[in-house]
């Protein structure tokens, strides 16, 4: 497993990292019992990853790996950990929803401190204001107390295809944010244009989330999309086959189209650590496996960035 640093906290992060969120949960949809989930965490642990992603809206996943890690010794990893922005549908304005958030975290989690607290989904609109001034400042509290250590938000799933809240925070506040964690792939590669510049100016951490979900792991959705752009006149019609438009990438120590979009989602210096969100262990094997080799044949990089890199939508 290779190590980098994320951003200002010095963080010395694994390259592969759990998320116990998107379309698995760590398994909860698909009825993994604690006891598998445990495996997946200690699986983990074992093939090197050392940084953990939760929130309290991953049903129950908080709870999950507060059981999976109890008997770790709690310098052995890190774990990150959100806070609402919106319930019931409204943005949240009242200053001990962070506060009960945060306690609420911490329990569930067994720990006495929170690595990194990130807010969830910050929308690029007015609402980011709203945040740095009210909320902001009970993190900051928090950090006092000891309760978290640094600070920071993700971006909204599948809403913000330009990054704009991440960009918000990088040109506005840069000295505010500790870690973003936004999404970079194949199919994603807005944040190159400026966003991943900006952090490594800034020396802000980068955690890459969702990073081939959820075109890559379908090969029926990855060709659909891929015909749209063609549609669309985005790339040229004849720039990729019809059938396993991407399957090229598949040669050398690369063992399918899903192990070279994580080995994309890795290969650049802005990011510190690439989430994955399986919940199967053989698949975390080889996702671990990609990033042992954390780069594509330059030739393949570069006709990914030619073909794709232009494209401003959610894939
Ligand atoms: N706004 C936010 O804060 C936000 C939003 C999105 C994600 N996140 C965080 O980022 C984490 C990662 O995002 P994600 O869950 O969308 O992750 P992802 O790793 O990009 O995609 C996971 C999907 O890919 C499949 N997959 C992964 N490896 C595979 C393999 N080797 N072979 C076949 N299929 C494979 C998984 O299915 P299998 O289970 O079958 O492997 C799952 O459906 C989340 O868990 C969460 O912690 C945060």
């Amino acid at each position: 497993m290779h190590y980098r640093i994320l951003g200002r906290t010095g963080l010395k992060v694994s390259l592969l990292s759990l998320g116990s969120g998107g379309a698995r949960l760590m398994g909860q949809e698909q009825g993994l019992t604690q006891n598998d989930q445990d495996k997946l965490v200690r699986r983990s642990l074992e093939l090197g990853v050392n940084l953990f992603d939760t929130s309290p809206v991953y049903g129950h996943s908080e709870e999950i790996l507060g059981h999976a890690l109890k008997d770790v010794p709690r310098d052995q990893y890190i774990l990150t950990s959100k806070c609402h922005l919106r319930k019931d549908d409204e943005p949240v304005t009242d200053v001990q929803s962070i506060y009960d958030d945060v306690e609420t975290s911490l329990r569930r989690l067994r720990t006495d401190c929170i690595d990194i607290m990130l807010f969830h989904g910050m929308m690029p609109d007015e609402a980011y204001g709203e945040v740095v001034e009210r909320l902001y400042p009970a993190l900051e509290q928090l950090r006092m107390d000891g309760k978290i250590r640094y600070i920071g938000f993700s971006e909204p799933y599948a809403i913000d295809a330009g990054h704009e809240a991440a960009l918000m925070g990088l040109r506005n506040d840069p000295n505010l944010w500790d870690v973003i964690m936004l999404k970079y792939g194949i199919l994603n590669q807005v944040a190159a244009t400026e966003a991943l510049s900006l952090s490594l100016k800034h020396d802000v951490g980068i955690m890459n989330m969702a990073a081939v979900r959820v075109k890559l792991p379908d090969p029926a959705l990855l060709e659909e999309l891929i015909a749209s752009w063609k549609a669309r006149g985005e790339i040229p019609e004849d720039s990729l086959p019809v059938q396993n438009p991407l399957g090229w990438l598949v040669n050398g120590d690369v063992d399918s189209v899903i192990s070279a979009g994580y080995k994309f989602a890795a290969d650049h210096p802005a990011i510190a650590t690439v989430l994955t969100g399986t919940a199967t262990i053989s698949h975390l094997e080889q996702n671990a496996r990609a990033l042992d080799h954390p780069a594509l044949p330059e030739s393949d990089k570069n006709r990914l960035i030619e073909l794709f890199s232009h494209i401003v939508e959610y894939a």
